[in-house]
């Protein structure tokens, strides 16, 4: 039988412009060599857009009972932060596998006051929540069970680049432009919790989003924009309250 799904489509447009346009900061750290990597001097240059909206939803429309949040590609910090920034959680857990965006992240969660509320793991996330068949030793199952029992997971996953751009106007995100597929990315977190938010392009094929979605439940998709374009869109799977655009 079709699998029957129901989704809600929104969007929320940042339309206030910054006084000034953020600017990469450097220290005497070095930044790491991904796009957007910023080192942040104080908390008055926000090199940040959306990341704090990102958190106020899901603040406001986390499932009941969920206390913990990982971000399993904590880049830089920017979400993980934000989320800590909320005071939704008990603890944030934050995951990197690039040695040097980990330590710009712990030296940006310093800058904003919340070093002592975020936990960082150095390593790659399937491997660490024992998702990774392969790699079962680098499981660190107290984070496992932990995240399974109060957790989300925020997953924004590498993506971008020429294949990204050149994709027009749906972006396969079970083909070769993503190091890890919707569905490999689903399936594993899955296992941890179902309750998850996918930081993905903009073009994303929706289609793809839905396959994701069981039988009479429902997803969100929230488009985040600055200047009233679309930067990119997270996908709420799970049991998220309805996000309200207020
Ligand atoms: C798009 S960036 C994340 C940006 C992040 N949200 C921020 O605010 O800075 C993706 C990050 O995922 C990391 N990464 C890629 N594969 C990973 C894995 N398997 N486990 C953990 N981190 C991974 C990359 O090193 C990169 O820093």
């Amino acid at each position: 039988m079709a699998k029957k799904r129901k989704r809600n489509h929104n969007s929320y447009h940042e339309r206030e412009a910054p006084a000034a346009a953020p600017s990469p900061v450097y220290t005497d750290l070095k930044p790491p060599d991904i796009e957007g990597a910023h080192l942040y001097i104080d908390p008055n240059h926000i090199p940040w857009d959306i990341e704090p909206k990102i958190a106020d939803h899901a603040a406001a429309a986390k499932p009941d009972g969920k206390l913990i949040m990982l971000d399993c590609f904590a880049g830089i910090g920017g979400n993980a932060i934000a989320f800590a920034l909320s005071g939704a959680y008990k603890r944030v857990y934050a995951i990197e596998k690039n040695l040097a965006a980990l330590e710009c992240a712990r030296h940006n969660a310093r800058i904003y006051g919340v070093h002592d509320q975020i936990t960082f793991f150095h390593g790659d996330c399937f491997e660490i929540l024992g998702l990774d068949e392969n790699k079962q030793s680098g499981k660190i199952e107290s984070l496992a069970q932990v995240v399974s029992k109060a957790g989300i997971i925020f997953g924004s996953p590498p993506w971008g680049g020429p294949g990204y751009k050149a994709a027009g106007s749906s972006f396969d995100l079970n083909g070769n432009g993503m190091p890890y597929s919707l569905e490999y990315m689903h399936s594993r977190f899955s296992t941890v919790t179902k309750d998850m938010i996918l930081y993905l392009p903009r073009t994303s094929d929706l289609n793809q989003i839905a396959d994701c979605v069981e039988r009479n439940e429902k997803a969100q998709i929230m488009h985040y924009c600055i200047y009233e374009n679309s930067k990119a869109l997270c996908a709420y799977l799970g049991s998220w309250k309805k996000i309200s655009l207020a």
